[in-house]
């Protein structure tokens, strides 16, 4: 490519102020005379100059050594000077790149700019004219450069934040379901017969959820279910609630209120939606005789099953005013005949294991203890 670049170079130049001196240039043109020109003037402006004659060189160049600013040829042999563009700056974003183009390359030379090229010189290039070119590539640079580390730092702040305003909302999360936990925890001790029954529930509905190879995060969702599953408990009169005798019609009716209370309780928590789903399907049965809603078969959720038949248990085993607590075995065998009325025979298959299994845990701590 022929030029005819100028070596006069007016004592004038020399006056002006470099702010980049000792910034490091590559200069890119496979005219061996106009690299060495541009090399040269640039290196006496205190430059520091390094030349490639070839894209692939150009390239070669960037990939082992870090520069501040390349000027490049539009038109080379091989790999031409815009093919050379988008590789270099993905080598290093921060470069500040001006394409050397002849007169009939300047509207390719202005199309690269919006890929990151800072400027474009045509040829025949004036010595002062490149001078003042690389210094305010080399300022857009600092800017450009200056705008990116500010932009990464707010993403990163960003990110940071968000992560701290999420572990913040998990925290109130947890917060306010301990809240409702202790509320139903301070409600049972008031009642020696309903002691620690939220406790059980949810430990015996985990297991039974486990077991039935429930996925982990609805497994917690079971046990979050069971210890809060009665919290409607609250709006019960105590005198209902705790009657050691049948309850008659009105007061059954009150005492069913407590699923939708406690579902009103929960509704808010937005985050434990499924937990409420569960509580709310706490007392449907099998067959369609329950309540609320008196859904059936596999209309009621799965947590809600899994709660009726761990609830069940509960109530049989534990200990009444008016009678004595059944055994683990006269539990399972009692509740075999609610299969298919009150229970989901999978349920019920899954209780008799774990309820099983548990029981020869506690025989063999026996024999150690
Ligand atoms: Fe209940
Ligand atoms: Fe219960």
């Amino acid at each position: 490519m022929q030029s005819t670049t100028p070596l006069a170079v007016e004592d004038s130049h020399f006056e002006k102020v470099d702010t980049h001196v000792g910034a490091r240039i590559l200069v890119v043109d496979d005219e061996h005379t106009l690299v060495a020109v541009l090399g040269r003037y640039l290196r006496t402006r205190g430059f520091d100059v390094m030349t490639a004659e070839s894209g692939e060189a150009d390239l070669d160049e960037l990939t082992r050594a870090r520069f501040d600013l390349m000027l490049c040829d539009v038109r080379m042999p091989g790999m031409s000077g815009v093919d050379v563009v988008g590789p270099a700056l993905k080598l290093d974003e921060n470069l500040g790149i001006v394409m050397l183009s002849a007169v009939n390359d300047a509207p390719t030379a202005a199309d690269v700019m919006a890929q990151g090229v800072l400027d474009y010189l045509t040829k025949p290039i004036e010595l002062e004219q490149l001078y003042n070119a690389v210094n305010r590539a080399l300022h857009k640079r600092t800017l450009l450069k200056e705008q990116r580390r500010v932009e990464r730092a707010i993403r990163v702040e960003v990110a940071e934040r968000t992560k701290e305003l999420e572990q913040e909302k998990a925290h109130l999360r947890d917060l306010t379901v301990s809240v409702v936990e202790t509320l139903v925890t301070a409600m049972e001790a008031k009642d020696v017969f309903q002691r620690g029954h939220s406790a059980r529930v949810a430990e015996l509905a985990a297991s039974i959820a486990e077991y039935m190879g429930l996925a982990p995060d609805v497994v917690e969702d079971v046990r979050l279910a069971g210890r809060l599953h009665d919290v409607g408990n609250i709006g019960i009169r105590e005198d209902v609630l705790n009657k050691p005798v049948a309850l008659n019609t009105d007061e059954f009716a009150h005492v069913k209120e407590h699923v939708r209370i406690g579902v009103d309780i929960l509704t808010p928590l937005r985050h434990i939606e499924r937990v409420v789903m569960f509580v709310g399907d706490h007392h449907e049965h099998w067959d369609g005789s329950g309540y609320p809603h008196t859904r059936t078969g596999e209309q009621i959720s799965i947590g809600g099953r899994i709660l009726a038949a761990a609830d069940a248990f509960d109530a049989v085993t534990s200990r009444r005013a008016y009678r004595d607590p059944m055994t683990p075995a006269e539990a399972v065998q009692l509740l075999h005949r609610c299969v298919g009325t009150l229970l989901d025979p999978r349920v019920y298959d899954a209780l008799r294991v774990v309820v099983m299994r548990r029981k020869s845990l506690v025989f063999i701590d026996a024999i150690h203890g």
